[in-house]
């Protein structure tokens, strides 16, 4: 198995004692919210599907639970999805197809979204749910590095393709996948990257490891970024949210 962090785990809260940022009662919620305030966000202020509250629970008792997204964030990405009007999606970092069924059960009967994943066995997991959420028909997985599938898409899609795209994968290829969203997506649209605040190690410079600085670097380019507009919400481990000019 490749390293924890490559696979696009956040670092798990245990680990991270110390780090600047850190909250003892720190869950997989959203960032910086005791474990009191995040169930109270999470009791009235997201209507969580019942096939995705059971692909919770299913998930839960995998070593790499972890890697899934919070419930508040499932509720945030299916609202984007209306708030575009998006009909055609990508994802780069299916897992178990949390986020991919959140977003397939916000699109209209005619939407696709494009799921990129390595692993089968992850996303037989993702292939039972959107059956289950009667989606399946609208989305089309990718097994392959996604580097490779967005460089397929964009040669038999061409660019502008997409209305959103939401990067949740190996963190050190981040960079990658911001550039072939950004050829992707169509101005106007929206690319939304996960655990950009990787739970706070960003900020602490004892910090050096690959995919700690991929993020880091990644975040200050897109500060400065003349071709999106941005907005960081520390939602779950931090959501970067760039509408593409
Ligand atoms: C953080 S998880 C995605 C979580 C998912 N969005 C959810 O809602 O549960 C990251 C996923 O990226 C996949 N992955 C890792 N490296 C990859 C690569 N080079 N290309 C495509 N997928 C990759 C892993 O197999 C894993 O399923």
């Amino acid at each position: 198995m490749p390293p924890r962090g490559s696979w696009g785990f956040p670092p798990a809260a245990e680990e991270n004692r110390g780090a600047p940022g850190y909250d003892a009662t720190m869950s997989r919620g959203s960032i910086g919210l005791s474990d009191e305030l995040n169930a109270y966000l999470v009791a009235v202020g997201a209507r969580e599907p019942e096939v995705l509250a059971r692909l919770r629970e299913e998930t839960a008792v995998m070593p790499e639970a972890r890697m899934q997204i919070a419930v508040e964030q499932g509720a945030l990405l299916s609202m984007l999805v209306k708030l575009l009007g998006a009909r055609r999606v990508l994802e780069v970092g299916t897992f178990t197809g949390y986020s991919s069924t959140a977003m397939a059960l916000a699109l209209p009967p005619d939407g696709r979204i494009v799921c990129c994943d390595v692993s089968q066995e992850f996303t037989d997991v993702a292939r039972r749910t959107w059956a289950a959420a009667g989606v399946e028909d609208r989305v089309e997985l990718r097994l392959a590095p996604a580097l490779e599938t967005l460089d397929a898409l964009l040669a038999a899609d061409g660019a502008g393709s997409f209305d959103l795209a939401f990067i949740d994968a190996d963190k050190t290829n981040y960079g990658g996948y911001v550039e072939g969203a950004l050829l992707l997506v169509r101005p106007g649209g929206l690319i939304a990257i996960d655990n950009v605040l990787w739970s706070g190690r960003v900020i602490d410079p004892e910090e050096t490891d690959a995919d700690t600085q991929a993020i880091r670097d990644l975040n200050a380019d897109l500060a400065t970024d003349e071709r999106v507009d941005i907005v960081m919400v520390p939602i779950a481990d931090g959501l970067t949210l760039l509408r593409v000019r």
